[in-house]
C-alpha cells in the first residue's frame, strides 16, 4: 500500500486543531500507515517558516504525535523559531549547526549536527537551524507533542514566539545542555545483559551507535539502548538485530514514530485477527504502528538493521503503552502463524538467502539465544 493512500481503518482524528493548523500551513500532509523514504519524500514551500516542509499524520500517530520533515537548503539558515514544547530531531540527510537561546539577547549555545544524529530542542526557547554542507539541503525529521496537546489548548499561536520566557532553571545551564550523554542505572528499563540508558540532549550518529544491551525478551538476539532526554517527556529506543532474523511481535498503544537508521527489511502489522500489512524499509523509512497492533520486525539484509522508536506521550503511556502482560502483548515464536515464518523464508529465497533461525526457537520458548555484538 502507497503511504498516500488512506488505511480503510484510519479513525477520525482526535486532533482537530492540529488538523486545522497543519492543512492552514499549505504544505503536504502524508498519510497512510508508512513512508518509503524520507530523503526523497514530496515537500512543499512553508512561506512562514521560509523552507520546504511536509508534515506525516500516519495511521498510528492518531493524534498523539507530530512527524514532520524540514528541508534546509544548502548553506542556509531558517529563521528563528521559539516553540512552546520539547522537540526532538533526527537528521535524515545533511550536516548543519543549530543556535538555542531562551530570550533575544540572552546568552546562547551551539552544536553541530551531521546525517543521523539525534537532538532535542528544549521547550520556551528559540532555535535556528543551519545547513553548513556544500551542495547538498539538510533534511531534518521533527517529533513533538503537539496534536495531543492541542486538544486542550486549541490556539496555534500559544505554541509558536509566544512572549512567556520559562523560570525554570538558570539559562546559563545552557552552557552544558548539549554535552556528551551519560550512561545511568534506570532498573525499570533494563533489558538482559546490563544497563544501556540514556540520558543527553545530543546523540551524534545513530547509525554507528555502540553502548547497547542485550534486548531478551523481544528474541533474535537483539541488542538496544534506552534514550531519556533529561526534563523532556520524551523517550526512545533504537533497536538493532542480526541478518536474516525476525523478532517477536508485539503490540502497544499509538504514536510511536519510528525511523530506519540503517538496514534493509520489511515489517509487517495487523489488527487482531484482521489481514497483515508487510511494510518494506531501508535506510530513512518511517513507520507508525497504529494503536494496539501486533507489528514485527523482519531483517532481510546482509547487515545488522537499526530502527530508533520515538515514543508516545507519557500520558497516554499510562493507559495503554505498558506491557502489562506478555502473554497478551507479545507473540512468542513458538505460538505464531507459520505464514510468518513461511512469508520470512520466501522473501529470503527471492534472493538466494535463508534465514538464520535457529529451529530450536520454535519448539523451545526459552530458547537461549546468542547476543548480537555490534
Ligand atoms: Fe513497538
Amino acid at each position: 500500500m502507497a503511504a498516500t493512500e488512506a488505511p480503510p481503518t484510519q479513525k477520525k482524528s482526535a486532533a482537530k486543531a492540529w488538523d486545522d493548523w497543519t492543512a492552514s500551513t499549505g504544505i503536504p500532509v502524508h498519510e497512510g500507515f508508512y513512508i518509503q523514504d524520507l530523503r526523497t519524500l514530496q515537500l512543499g514551500w512553508w512561506e512562514e517558516r521560509q523552507c520546504n516542509a511536509a508534515f506525516l499524520k500516519l495511521a498510528g500517530q492518531e493524534g498523539v504525535s507530530e512527524a514532520r520533515v524540514t528541508e534546509i537548503p544548502a548553506g542556509q539558515s531558517l529563521p528563528p523559531l521559539k516553540f512552546a514544547l520539547d522537540e526532538v530531531v533526527y537528521v535524515v540527510e545533511g550536516r548543519g549547526i543549530t543556535n538555542i537561546w531562551r530570550e533575544p539577547g540572552g546568552q546562547q549555545t551551539s552544536f553541530e549536527w551531521q546525517k543521523h544524529s539525534l537532538f532535542r530542542l528544549p521547550r520556551h526557547h528559540y532555535r535556528q537551524l543551519s545547513s553548513t554542507q556544500g551542495g547538498q539541503p539538510a533534511r531534518l525529521l521533527h517529533f513533538n507533542y503537539l496534536p495531543i496537546t492541542m486538544t486542550s489548548v486549541p490556539d496555534p499561536e500559544f505554541f509558536f514566539n509566544n512572549s512567556f520566557v520559562s523560570t525554570d532553571g538558570d539559562s546559563s545551564e545552557l552552557a552544558t545542555f548539549y554535552s556528551a550523554a551519560t550512561a545511568v542505572q534506570r532498573p525499570d528499563r533494563e533489558w538482559g545483559g546490563g544497563s544501556a540508558n540514556w540520558v543527553g540532549n545530543f546523540f551524534p550518529d545513530m547509525r554507528a551507535w555502540d553502548k547497547l544491551a542485550t534486548q531478551v525478551n523481544r528474541g533474535a538476539g537483539a541488542a538496544a539502548v534506552s534514550i531519556t532526554f533529561p526534563g523532556a517527556p520524551m523517550t526512545s529506543h533504537m533497536a538493532v538485530f542480526p541478518p536474516f532474523t525476525y523478532k517477536k511481535a508485539h503490540r502497544h498503544g499509538p504514536g510511536v514514530v519510528i525511523v530506519v537508521p540503517a538496514g534493509e527489511g520489511y515489517s509487517v502489522m495487523w489488527p487482531e485477527g484482521q489481514e497483515k500489512q508487510l511494510i518494506r524499509w531501508q535506510e530513512a523509512s518511517v513507520m507508525v504502528p497504529p494503536n494496539k497492533w501486533w507489528h514485527q520486525h523482519f531483517n532481510a539484509g546482509g547487515a545488522p538493521a537499526r530502527y530508533l522508536a520515538m515514543h508516545c506521550h507519557p500520558g497516554v503511556d499510562v493507559y495503554s503503552e505498558s506491557v502489562e502482560n506478555l502473554e497478551r502483548d507479545q507473540i512468542e515464536y513458538t505460538a505464531e502463524d507459520p505464514w510468518i515464518r513461511e512469508t520470512f523464508a520466501a522473501e529470503l529465497v527471492k534472493k538466494g538467502l535463508e534465514p538464520r533461525m535457529p529451529a530450536e526457537a520454535y519448539t523451545n520458548r526459552d530458547y537461549k539465544w546468542t547476543p548480537l555484538k555490534v
